[in-house]
């Protein structure tokens, strides 16, 4: 989604303002634009490109504006086309007062149509009701000596919508910020600030990070940062960010999905390590239920599902699932649930949406991110964090697999079980690293085989069944999203109520074989198949000899306990999405119309 930095301090701001900029274009836009107040000139002056950002920057390396104080933007568009005079910043009518905004105005046309009628407006944004709000605040000002701060706290009551955004005026030695309901974070440097919509823009610059909170109002100076909420000064707390920059860079991966993939062994340790001790498992929260509800979007949705089969199969603990964007507007009845929301980002609208949903009604909460301090750790009354590190491909990989890792966290936290069931189970948790790792090693050059003749069609379908049926449906996104192949994903015993009828030589069918109680059904289900004309890829144990009579191709997995089989076969599902990507020459980590962070409803 869009991104928004800023910079004042010392320093040359526009070479800083760009970097920022490319440090955060896998949120994925489609136009980028920057502002530096030229400190010869006392101007403000404003770029836009519908190129990248690289172009940007080439375009203006021989540009002769020397300035301290800077703003940025990446858009991708929800009101008006992309444009270089869509692309942000927005100004005033007199051109004094720039805006860069994350978010949807969603009464801009009243706004347009009302107190700002007599306004000309450049642009079909949403966000440029901002500076002519502002400015005509500021004319209006009944305060004496109104500050751009005064201005800025006067006219957001008039916005309806979410917002992160950056305002810059003629003059002025600093930068006024604010958010509702869209991230933003202040970084701390030494006689300079950094703004950004997320942390990797200015991880090269500064590991210490505020994160505004819902409402705060925030004036940024180059050796002051003054932040008020409800028109009273606060104080936010200062983070230190454990990631580096090279954490957050490809390491020497071509591509950030391959690197976070390879990742998976360490995100599951990491993650572990966290919760688990000598003195036993701890997830450092209370769990007194009698059912949860889990909500997701995407990828963390299919985490949600897999998590059911795994808290309701440890645990016996019963477990409801929701799409967010539908629980959001839905009658669901929650009662006395406790409401876990799973997000990577933790800044996912419909997440959000449906954690203050469940307060409203009264549950527990619980965020299930991989972001500090990110919004939904805000909302949810307690907060569980899978460590992942940085993801920074919009394919979401490392992210999943921990997030599978929690679900069996929280299953054996909730389960009444044996002492030496429990044991034999953590023992199995701990082995997953190693069962990763596993796959990267051993099967990695076999996947990529594979991937080259999958790469040839058009059709795709992944089926699984039990806990490997959310497994089948993460394989079919991956796919789809990257690679750009349709895919489906089915429970194998559901392709005869329909799905058969597309059957034919050239849909290959992705099979999860594991040998669970039901693995002679799906076996049956993968024999159907064949008997259609479909070749069959199956994803199957080391040492299965069984499988290869009925099928055309086979991945091959280490062994594990079945509950435990998702892990492994994510791992081999993941790479054979990227490498299927790579052989189609797809721009794997911004695919097509897709962006990490989906901040809007
Ligand atoms: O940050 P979140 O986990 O809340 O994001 C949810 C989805 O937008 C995300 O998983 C999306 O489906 C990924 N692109 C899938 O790879």
């Amino acid at each position: 989604m869009c991104g928004i930095v800023g910079y004042v301090g010392e320093r040359e701001a526009l070479q800083i303002i760009l970097n920022s900029l490319q440090r955060i274009e896998y949120r994925g836009y489609d136009s980028c634009g920057v502002l530096v107040q030229d400190s010869n000139e006392m101007e403000i002056h404003a770029h836009k490109s519908m190129k990248s950002i690289a172009q940007l920057k080439k375009n203006l390396s021989k540009s002769k504006y020397s300035g301290t104080v800077g703003i940025g933007h990446t858009r991708w568009a929800t009101h008006g086309v992309p444009s270089r005079r869509n692309a942000h910043p927005h100004f005033d009518s007199d051109g004094e007062i720039a805006v860069v905004h994350n978010g949807i105005i969603e009464n801009f046309q009243e706004l347009k149509e009302g107190p700002l009628c007599n306004c000309i407006f450049k642009s079909d944004t949403d966000t440029e009701v901002i500076p002519h709000l502002i400015h005509q605040t500021l004319k209006k000002s009944l305060i004496k000596n109104a500050t751009l701060k005064d201005a800025v706290r006067e006219c957001l009551p008039h916005l309806k919508g979410s917002y992160a955004l950056i305002v810059a005026a003629k003059g002025f030695d600093g930068l006024v910020v604010a958010r509702k309901d869209s991230p933003l974070i202040i970084g701390v440097g030494d006689r300079e600030n950094f703004i950004a919509s997320d942390v990797p823009a200015v991880l090269d610059q500064t590991n210490r990070v505020i994160y505004l909170e819902e409402g705060d109002i925030a004036v940024v100076k180059k050796d002051s940062i003054y932040i008020e909420n409800d028109a009273a000064e606060v104080k936010r707390e200062e983070i230190l960010i454990p990631w580096t920059i090279e954490d957050a860079e490809k390491g020497g991966y071509e591509h950030f999905m391959l690197k976070e993939i390879h990742e998976e062994p360490k995100a599951i340790i990491d993650t572990l390590r966290g919760y688990l001790s000598e003195d036993g498992l701890n997830l450092g929260l209370e769990l007194e239920v009698s059912s949860i509800l889990m909500v997701a979007c995407g990828t963390s949705y299919y985490s949600a599902l897999c998590g059911k089969y795994i808290i309701e199969h440890l645990a016996k603990v019963p477990v409801q699932v929701e799409l967010a964007s539908e629980f959001n507007y839905s009658d669901f009845v929650l009662n006395n649930m406790m409401v876990m929301a799973i997000t990577q980002s933790g800044e996912t609208a419909d997440t959000l949406m449906a954690l203050k949903k469940a307060k409203r009604f009264g549950c527990k909460t619980v965020a299930i991110t991989n972001v500090v301090g990110s919004s939904a750790t805000r909302i949810a009354d307690d907060t569980i964090y899978v460590r992942a590190g940085p993801e920074i491909g919009v394919a979401a990989t490392k992210s999943f697999i921990v997030q599978l890792i929690t679900s069996y966290l929280l299953g054996l936290s909730l389960a009444n079980m044996p002492g030496r069931e429990l044991e034999e189970r953590i023992a199995d948790l701990k082995r997953m690293p190693q069962l990763a790792q596993l796959v990267i090693d051993g099967e990695d050059a076999n996947i990529q085989k594979q991937a080259r003749y999958l790469s040839e069609y058009d059709n795709v379908f992944f089926v699984g069944r039990g806990v490997n049926l959310p497994i089948a449906l993460e394989g079919a996104l991956k796919l789809k999203e990257i690679s750009y192949i349709h895919a489906e994903g089915y429970a194998a015993g559901e392709l005869k109520h329909g799905p058969f009828a597309l059957l034919t030589k050239d849909t290959p069918v992705i099979a999860i074989l594991t040998r669970d109680n039901i693995y002679e059904k799906t076996l049956v289900n993968v024999k159907e198949i064949k008997a259609r004309g479909a070749p069959v890829i199956a994803i199957a144990e080391t040492g299965d000899d069984e499988v290869e009579k009925y099928v055309d191709r086979v991945i091959r997995v280490p062994r594990t306990s079945a509950i435990f089989s998702p892990i492994p076969n994510t791992v081999a599902l993941h790479l054979l999405a990227y490498w299927t990507a790579k052989a189609r020459g797809c721009e794997i980590d911004k695919p097509r119309n897709l962006a990490k962070s989906v901040t809007v409803e």
